[in-house]
């Protein structure tokens, strides 16, 4: 069959660039290795900046989000046992975040693509990519599960050739879909990136000595702002995702395994390391959800390569403590969006040239936060005392000057982002 744009990966920048397309009249195709119930169930990021909350609303997609999500209009630096508020509004002139979890963006993300006919082909296998600098490039897959049915308002060329269209099952033959472009959103694992011969792309990488044990547990917030917190022996976070569950997370070794953390050994860690000096608790409940991640930084460049793209965690990766990924890969796919749309209505492609230097200027500004935000609130396995001392300067700089406050709220909320369409 052929469409306009394949797209690779049903994450959050999978699933926007093909609901941002189908606003503008552009036909998609959606291939995602993993089932509808998965990609609805994972447990991944919860802050969403300004810029991806207005994305959300300007989408169409905000309703729920502003009934279930919590806006944050600051957040609390716990050092010492002392807090010091960021308070994001009044330094940035009324910005804010939105705490609201991936996976409800995710379903209603499903939902809305579903709802207007796009065609979302989950449990794809064995995908691979061909003729990538032609103008004629092509996905193959191997179809396992289901597929949503096509695009209803699709636009040009949507023929079917080798497959059938319509609802239903692939079975297991190989499937073509032959595209005028292809983007990879198939995150930091995916097949896009390795697509491209090594020698066309730069990877810049760095790694952290830090994991985070992350958990999700039955108890109401402790706290109606995240604490993002230093104690002697490490960071933690209190963050939320309904009024009857909190998420928390905490510094760990990144070789340790869920089960090497107890639940009395999370509470107790978590008790010591947001101590305050007037007592305070975190609400405690029954934890029903662990999971360690490691912390790398990562930059591929550039994000594209003839008529493949490249956008979200299939592109680059942060560490999690400043809250950017989700928010980099919306950030991408709204570039990408506007730029395919450029092509289409005006046959001009400075958009798509200029994609790749756009997008990874504020991917490299996310990194340098990302980056400095995981070494302020982390402890450096076998850091002097000298480190400890500067570490200690800078957070209390941080939190008495005003200049140095505002720099860390205008990135936390999100640098604004340019015009959508
Ligand atoms: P992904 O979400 O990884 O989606 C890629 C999709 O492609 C997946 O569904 C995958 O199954 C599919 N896929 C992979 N390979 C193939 C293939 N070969 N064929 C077909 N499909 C394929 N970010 C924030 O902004 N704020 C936060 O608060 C935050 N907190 C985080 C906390 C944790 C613990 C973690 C782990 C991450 C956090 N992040 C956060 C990062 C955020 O979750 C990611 O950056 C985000 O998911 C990237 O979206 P994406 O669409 O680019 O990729
Ligand atoms: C959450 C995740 C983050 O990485 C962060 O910095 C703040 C909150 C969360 O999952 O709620």
């Amino acid at each position: 069959m052929r469409t306009q744009v394949a797209i690779i990966g049903a994450g959050p920048a999978g699933l926007m660039l093909s609901h941002l397309l189908y606003l503008q009249g552009i036909e998609s195709v959606v291939l995602e290795r993993r089932s509808r119930d998965a990609i609805c169930a994972t447990i991944r990021a919860g802050v969403l900046e300004q810029g991806t909350v207005d994305l959300m609303s300007d989408a169409g997609l905000g309703d729920r989000m502003r009934r279930e999500g919590f806006r944050h209009e600051g957040t609390v630096l716990r050092v010492g046992g002392v807090d010091r508020r960021i308070d994001f509004v009044e330094l940035t002139g009324g910005r804010a975040v939105m705490v609201y979890a991936q996976h409800e963006v995710i379903k209603d993300l499903v939902d809305a693509r579903l709802a207007t006919g796009g065609d979302l082909r989950f449990e794809v296998a064995d995908v691979t990519l061909h003729d990538l600098a032609s103008s004629r490039p092509a996905v193959r897959y191997r179809s396992c599960g289901a597929h949503s049915g096509t695009d209803s308002r699709s636009g040009s060329g949507g023929s079917s050739s080798d497959s059938r269209s319509g609802n239903g099952d692939h079975g297991s033959e190989r499937q073509t879909v032959q595209a005028d472009f292809i983007v990879g959103c198939d995150g930091s694992h995916g097949v896009s990136r390795a697509a491209i011969a090594p020698q066309a792309l730069q990877t810049f990488e760095h790694r952290y000595p830090y994991g985070w044990l992350g958990m999700l547990c039955k108890a109401p917030p402790s706290s109606s702002e995240l604490i993002y917190a230093l104690g002697d022996d490490g960071f933690a976070l209190v963050s939320t995702r309904s009024l009857q569950v909190q998420r928390m997370y905490l510094q760990c070794d990144p070789r340790d395994q869920p089960e090497d953390w107890s639940d009395d050994r999370i509470w107790s860690t978590l008790r010591a390391r947001l101590a305050t000096r007037d007592g305070w608790q975190p609400n405690e409940g029954a934890i029903f959800e662990k999971t360690v991640v490691g912390m790398r930084s990562s930059v591929t460049e550039p994000m594209r390569h003839g008529r493949l793209f490249l956008a979200g965690d299939a592109a680059h990766v942060v560490p999690p403590t400043g809250a950017k990924g989700l928010n980099l890969a919306m950030s991408d796919v709204r570039l990408l969006s506007r730029a395919l749309g450029r092509f289409y209505r005006q046959h001009r492609e400075d958009l798509l040239d200029a994609y790749s230097a756009t997008a990874l200027g504020r991917v490299w500004r996310a990194q340098r936060f990302s980056w400095w935000m995981t070494s302020l609130l982390h402890r450096a396995p076998g850091a002097d005392a000298f480190e400890r001392k500067l570490q200690d300067a800078e957070l209390d700089y941080l939190t008495r000057s005003r200049a140095a406050s505002t720099a860390l709220a205008e990135n936390y909320v999100g640098l604004p982002a340019g015009p959508l369409w």
